[in-house]
């Protein structure tokens, strides 16, 4: 077993040159695609260290009978809880706040100074109402939020459990005053939000993005935040990502990124790891692994 132990991602050629020995494989978001696919040929399973997959090419996978493993489900209510903390401090201008008193600007209470907005009585609209989604949206219900979501299947039971209204895209983006999204990063949902979705956003409106960077398109965004399109955006993602730091976002007030920490808690990384070794486990030892994203390529081996 070889270990990358460093803070930065692996370097590509050192993943291109070391793929060709190795029948297992855990990335951390490293890009597997067919160019290190074809290097890779012992290789029998990829145990991806996270729920999202799009750094990973499936479908060049299946092609090779490669089967690729993931972790879905215990990092939900971690990562609503980080989409949530970013509404609340984008909202209350906690980390402006925080700041200014750590660098020795105290802001004397005064009836005009660092005033926010509320969280509760406004409307939170979801796009994607899958587990983080609803997680999201059951948070806000717990704040006396108005819930709207937009998502392309209907989710009637959990509009109906929480009372949360299914509204076409363009509605809810006229409505939403807070805009948090938790859509997978596919062909369809690349640059979902861009300048046409921001022309009908309310200017008060906050978003959040705790999904892929890629969802939103970073330049329209910045031309929003710029123009007055929307208020504030609050990042846990970013397209690119890392983002450079001479980004043009990171120069601006309205803005508030993390460095995709959605599920980074303690509790939740350790269960992610355990997934991670069963599903390695299983895909070594020719058994379905617990949680795989394409086990037609298992089935097809047993049918065998
Ligand atoms: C996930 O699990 O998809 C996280 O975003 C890490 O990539």
């Amino acid at each position: 077993m070889e270990v990358w132990d460093g803070e930065d991602a692996v370097p590509r050629d050192v993943l291109l040159q070391k793929v060709s020995e190795i029948e297992g494989l855990v990335p951390a978001g490293d890009r597997i695609d067919a160019e290190l696919l074809n290097q890779a040929s012992r290789l029998r399973v990829i145990s991806n260290f996270g729920v999202g997959v799009d750094n990973i090419d499936i479908s060049e996978a299946t092609r090779r009978g490669i089967i690729v493993g993931n972790t879905p489900g215990v990092l939900t209510e971690t990562t609503a809880d980080l989409a949530f903390s970013l509404m609340l401090a984008a909202a209350r201008r906690i980390v402006e706040g925080a700041e200014g008193v750590k660098g020795g600007r105290w802001r004397n209470w005064g009836p005009m100074n660092l005033l926010g907005v509320d969280v509760h009585g406004a409307t939170l609209g979801i796009i994607g109402l899958g587990r983080i989604g609803s997680a999201v949206a059951r948070r806000g219900k717990g704040f006396d939020m108005k819930l709207a979501y937009y998502s392309r299947e209907r989710h009637t039971e959990i509009e109906n459990e929480i009372g949360i209204e299914f509204m076409d895209l363009n509605t809810l983006l006229g409505e939403c005053d807070f805009l948090s999204i938790h859509t997978r990063l596919t062909q369809e949902t690349y640059h979902l939000i861009g300048e046409k979705e921001f022309l009908r956003m309310k200017p008060n409106c906050i978003l959040v993005n705790t999904s892929r960077g890629a969802v939103v398109d970073s330049n329209a965004l910045y031309q929003a935040l710029v123009n007055h399109q929307i208020a504030y955006a609050a990042l846990d993602v970013t397209d690119p990502e890392p983002i450079p730091p001479d980004h043009p976002l990171l120069k601006l007030d309205s803005m508030l990124i993390t460095p995709h920490i959605g599920s980074a808690s303690m509790a939740t990384r350790i269960k992610m790891g355990s997934m991670v070794a069963e599903n390695l486990f299983a895909g070594l030892n020719g058994e379905m692994p617990p949680n795989s994203v394409n086990p037609e390529v298992m089935l097809k081996k047993t049918a065998h």
